[in-house]
């Protein structure tokens, strides 16, 4: 017989999720000793867990779906509607493949080649003004790399208008008001800028080379071996573009533990390849960016002695799992060198989801990631100088996506 979840009460005052954020999940884990808990979001009833166990059931595709499960106002803005993200099952599966088929050692150097030498330009530029905002002049080069590796035309006179347009999409799912509509008009117009390429491809007009996203999916065939639609094509390739451009966040979280952890950050002017690699992993770990993933109970069942009821939602705390004590040690402290004999599940670490990519959900742009952040912090401390003014560098657990308040400012900068 099913025992009751640990239940949050006093809900009448209205969702703590909106004012607890990032922490939400984990504060009630630790208060409830319970990685299990029921509650109440968006006027239903809700589920949220964490931890290892309850990952690795999170990914179970025969416990939880994700039709249906994500918010319109994330679809509306952050994923658009009817991507990979929306998927379940062999329709999931055939999407997922063409987003991995991408993925081969040759394309991550491909796009680290372009990478670099957008890096390059930009130290360039750099070198002739007093100050820059990291946050932003890496979303522009993340904008253009993005561009040019995916095969989409970027006109010089549209880079501005095109990286505002991806940034906005990222930034506003969780904010109301104006800041939120900008994010849905933006939408709007990234999907319309996509479709029109997209027609272009398959009427001749424009010859993208085959090995881009912009080729694969225009001519990508679904299980009845029909082309996508239109606006799925699009939304798709801008599944793409928009999360490359956002790594400028994690970009920004690099350049501000480089200058609050100056020990740890000198271990790595030597250039190793570990090191690079494990600071860049505890990164991902100790900064906030993806708070939760949403799934639905597919059919009901018991775990743990909990009933499962179909079609509840139900949220995997991303966060927390970075930060919970009973798989972190010290968990507050950034300490890279954790990673030097960590045993890796597919469970245990998840900034980016977990389980596995051609099976399940988990980020397809996981290891262009990881690619992309190496750069950026091989940059910061071994190939540019450059100063730290006085700035605000604190960021908010509350508000998501969560971004150091300065966006991280530099002066001085120039070619180490
Ligand atoms: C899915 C995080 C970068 C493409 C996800 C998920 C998370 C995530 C949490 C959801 C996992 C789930 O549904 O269970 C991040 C973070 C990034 C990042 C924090 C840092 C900027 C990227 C990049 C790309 C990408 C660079 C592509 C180039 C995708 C796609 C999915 C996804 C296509 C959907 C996968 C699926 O539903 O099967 N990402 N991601 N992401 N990500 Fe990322």
């Amino acid at each position: 017989k099913a025992r009751s979840m640990p239940r949050e009460k006093g809900l009448e005052k209205g969702p703590s999720v909106l004012r607890e954020g990032y922490l939400y999940i984990l504060n009630r884990r630790k208060s409830f000793q319970s990685d299990v808990f029921e509650t109440r979001l968006l006027g239903q009833k809700a589920i949220c867990m964490g931890g290892e166990e309850a990952t690795k059931l999170f990914y179970d595709p025969e416990k939880f779906i994700r039709e249906g499960a994500m918010p319109k106002r994330v679809q509306k803005t952050l994923t658009g509607e009817k991507g990979v993200q929306s998927l379940d099952g062999d329709k999931h599966a055939n999407r997922k493949a063409m987003f991995m088929s991408l993925m081969s050692s040759e394309e991550l150097d491909r796009l680290s080649a372009i990478l670099e030498k957008k890096w390059e330009n930009a130290l360039d530029k750099w070198g002739n003004s007093k100050e820059i905002v990291l946050y932003e002049e890496v979303q522009n080069i993340l904008s253009r790399t993005a561009c040019e590796w995916a095969g989409v035309p970027l006109p010089e006179n549209q880079v501005k208008k095109r990286t505002n347009q991806l940034v906005k999409l990222f930034e506003t799912p969780a904010t109301i008001g104006p800041a939120h509509w900008q994010g849905r008009h933006a939408r709007n117009e990234a999907d319309e800028w996509v479709e029109e390429l997209i027609e272009k491809v398959r009427n001749g007009e424009l010859e993208p080379p085959e090995n881009t996203a912009l080729f694969a999916f225009s001519w990508h065939k679904d299980l009845n071996g029909e082309l996508l639609p239109f606006e799925t094509a699009a939304v798709d390739v801008l599944n793409i573009l928009r999360p490359i451009t956002a790594i400028s966040i994690y970009c920004c979280f690099t350049g501000l533990a480089v200058h609050q952890y100056p020990e740890e950050a000198e271990k790595l002017r030597s250039g190793d390849k570990n090191k690079l690699q494990q600071f860049v992993q505890e990164v991902r770990r100790f900064y906030p960016f993806f708070p939760f993933q949403a799934a639905k109970v597919k059919e009901d069942f018991i775990w743990n002695g909990y009933e499962f009821k179909k079609g509840t939602l139900t949220l995997l705390d991303i966060y927390g799992s970075c930060h919970d004590p009973k798989v972190w040690d010290n968990p507050e402290l950034f300490h890279p060198e954790r990673f030097s004999d960590w045993r890796e599940s597919p469970f245990s670490f998840i900034p980016q989801g977990g389980g596995t990519y051609m099976g399940g959900h988990r980020c397809a742009g996981e290891y262009i990631t990881l690619r992309v952040m190496h750069t950026c912090l091989d940059y910061l401390v071994n190939k540019m100088i450059y100063e730290v003014p006085e700035q605000d560098f604190s960021y908010s657990v509350v508000n998501m996506p969560s971004i150091p308040k300065s966006k991280m400012i530099l002066t001085n900068v120039k070619r180490k």
